[in-house]
């Protein structure tokens, strides 16, 4: 059972252009609004490079290009994937990446980093872009997400453990913290190999 950010939160889809970035998916912003706090997802664009950017230093510091989930979104390239943000007012607060990843026969994204600005947590952001995720990579036909993180955290999104040994990142990975999201009944038993960025 899927719980709801604290308070709640109303969907309203918003009537403005989606931005488009990395996809030609069209995608429409959506606000949350929550007793407390208002915020809404979109597409990440270009000009919140340098924003997100400064999220991620923030939140992993310099070691964040040794991580091996950094090696995979590199394998991809930079025009790869998805990118997702949330805005309170203009101010961008939270990202997201899924890139685009081969696992045997196994259509997957790589979830990551998500990054919630510290002022912010707590408000069911990280949650709502884990949802905007899970619904982006469910309209591409995609089987999994798969990502390395704090399973306590992402239990509550749907994600368990990948079973050890099943499959391998091109560098070291906590196998602990290897978490994926079943898309597709059975693609979790059949995912097996080495995990490979797909150029976009
Ligand atoms: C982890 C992170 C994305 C959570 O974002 P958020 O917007 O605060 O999360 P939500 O509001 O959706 O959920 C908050 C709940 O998750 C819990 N939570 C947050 N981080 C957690 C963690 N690492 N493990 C377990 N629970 C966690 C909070 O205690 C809170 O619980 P509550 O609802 O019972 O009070 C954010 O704290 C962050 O950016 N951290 C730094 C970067 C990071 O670690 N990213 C994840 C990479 S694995």
């Amino acid at each position: 059972m899927r719980r709801l950010p604290r308070g709640g939160f109303r969907r309203r889809i918003g009537e403005a252009q989606p931005v488009k970035f990395l996809t030609q998916e069209r995608l429409r912003p959506i606000t949350h609004a929550m007793s407390d706090l208002s915020f809404s997802i979109d597409a990440m664009s270009a000009a919140d490079h340098d924003a997100v950017e400064r999220l991620h230093a923030r939140a992993f510091g310099p070691g964040r290009f040794a991580r091996t989930a950094y090696r995979i979104r590199e394998e991809a390239g930079e025009g790869a994937g998805l990118s997702f943000v949330a805005r309170v007012g203009s101010l961008l607060v939270a990202a997201v990446q899924l890139t685009p990843i081969s696992l045997g026969e196994t259509r997957a994204f790589m979830l990551g980093p998500l990054t919630v600005d510290p002022p912010f947590e707590g408000r069911g952001i990280g949650r709502a872009l884990l949802q905007r995720c899970e619904d982006a990579a469910r309209a591409l036909k995609s089987d999994l997400i798969l990502l390395v993180g704090d399973e306590p955290y992402y239990r509550r999104a749907g994600y368990v453990r990948v079973p050890m040994g099943r499959v391998t990142l091109p560098g070291p990975v906590d196998p602990m913290r290897l978490l994926a999201l079943e898309l597709t009944p059975g693609a979790l038993a059949k995912a097996q190999g080495t995990v490979r960025g797909v150029r976009g």
